[in-house]
């Protein structure tokens, strides 16, 4: 059997556990990859920091450049925008598949990473971007390709969705619900950026720009965040009949002139009766419309190390197998009977 070189750049929340699982899968994924996947190592800012999970000393380094050389994939869980660019844009110079998680590096400088990938023949895959657990990506670029999208809607933040929830359902204070959502690992390295918003108007322009087949730019979306949600103003939505929730809304508008796309993040009421209202703790959930297909419902766990790393760990499969099969395509290896689209673009 071949033997894939894999580099894990981070071991926060996420990369611990995509390590962990590299790790004490092996086999499985060997089975299921048509190559082992070796964990070459694992690149950290501190190689004495506590983890979440114990991983071997030994795999850990401060040298990401000198890692990422002769790896056949990447997995960028650094988060951040420098350097985890420059060492996705080293990765595919040299001839490796990326996965990464990163949003807000995908909604800002996703034109060069995927033109530079396009270029090279490489992939790069970020299903665990947006949505944490949930298959939300492939369907909206693969598997909707053929249909007309026309609404996306729901909840996409997990740690804002968790401070709401505990505050309306248990009454914590904004602070606690926050302090326990840090603990479980929902909350980015800068909170401010889920607090503002930021991170759901990331996703949501990953999101409109899949669904309408354009780019949608990270300035194109109107952002607002829970900041300025009191306690107060959850007990009395709760009194009239509704709760908070923070939505990220993409749709197609019929207009004078033509066709336009609204994308918008901002704190809504929401009737208790609605199913969104029974979307608990860090979990999301996104509603896709389309023209054919009616309407379609995704669930699932938004946030979480463990929860994530299984969305990256199925980009990494998946690149495995494109790479063992010479770069030709998902699913065009011998291995896999599924065909799926090239690599698409935000
Ligand atoms: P963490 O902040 O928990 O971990 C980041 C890791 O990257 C740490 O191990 C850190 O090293 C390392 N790192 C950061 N900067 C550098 C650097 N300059 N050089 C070397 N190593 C560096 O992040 P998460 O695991 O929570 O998130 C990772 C990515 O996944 C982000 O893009 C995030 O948006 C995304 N994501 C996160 C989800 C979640 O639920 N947490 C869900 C979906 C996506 P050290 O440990 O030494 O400090
Ligand atoms: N900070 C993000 C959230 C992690 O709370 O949803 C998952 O993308």
């Amino acid at each position: 059997t071949r033997t894939l070189r894999i580099a894990l750049l981070g071991a926060g929340s996420v990369g611990s556990q995509v390590a962990n699982l590299l790790l004490t899968q092996a086999d499985e994924f060997a089975e299921r990859a048509g190559a082992r996947l070796e964990l070459a190592g694992i690149a950290v800012r501190d190689v004495d920091a506590p983890r979440d999970v114990e991983l071997p000393r030994e795999l850990l380094t401060t040298d990401a450049k000198s890692l990422i050389e002769g790896s056949d994939i990447v997995i960028e869980l650094m988060g951040g925008i420098e350097p985890a660019r420059t060492h996705i844009l080293t990765a595919l110079n040299s001839g490796a598949d990326v996965v990464t998680g990163n949003k807000a590096l995908l909604a800002t400088h996703g034109a060069e990473i995927f033109d530079t990938a396009d270029q090279l023949g490489a992939s790069v895959s970020y299903e665990a971007a947006v949505a944490g657990a949930i298959p939300i990506i492939r369907p909206l670029r693969d598997s909707l390709a053929g249909d007309r999208v026309q609404r996306v809607f729901g909840i996409v933040n997990g740690s804002t969705n968790f401070i709401l929830d505990s505050m309306d359902r248990q009454g914590l204070s904004a602070s606690e619900a926050q302090r326990i959502a840090t603990e479980l690992g929902y909350l980015e390295a800068d909170p401010t950026l889920d607090l503002g918003g930021y991170d759901a108007a990331q996703k949501a322009a990953i999101i409109a720009s899949l669904a309408f087949h354009t780019q949608v730019a990270i300035e194109d979306v109107h952002r607002e965040g829970i900041e300025n949600v009191t306690a107060g103003m959850i007990e009395g939505a709760r009194r009239a009949g509704y709760t908070i929730k923070l939505l990220a809304v993409a749709e197609r508008l019929q207009e004078e002139g033509g066709e336009a796309i609204s994308v918008r993040v901002y704190p809504a009421l929401i009737s208790r009766e609605h199913p969104l209202a029974s979307v608990h703790g860090g979990n999301n959930a996104v509603y896709v419309s389309a023209a054919a297909a009616g309407d379609l419902m995704f669930y699932g766990a938004g946030a979480g190390g463990l929860q994530t790393a299984s969305a990256v760990l199925g980009d990494v499969v998946s690149a495995a197998r494109r790479h063992i099969a010479g770069g030709v395509g998902v699913g065009e290896s011998a291995r896999q009977s599924l065909p799926t689209a090239p690599i698409g673009r935000i």
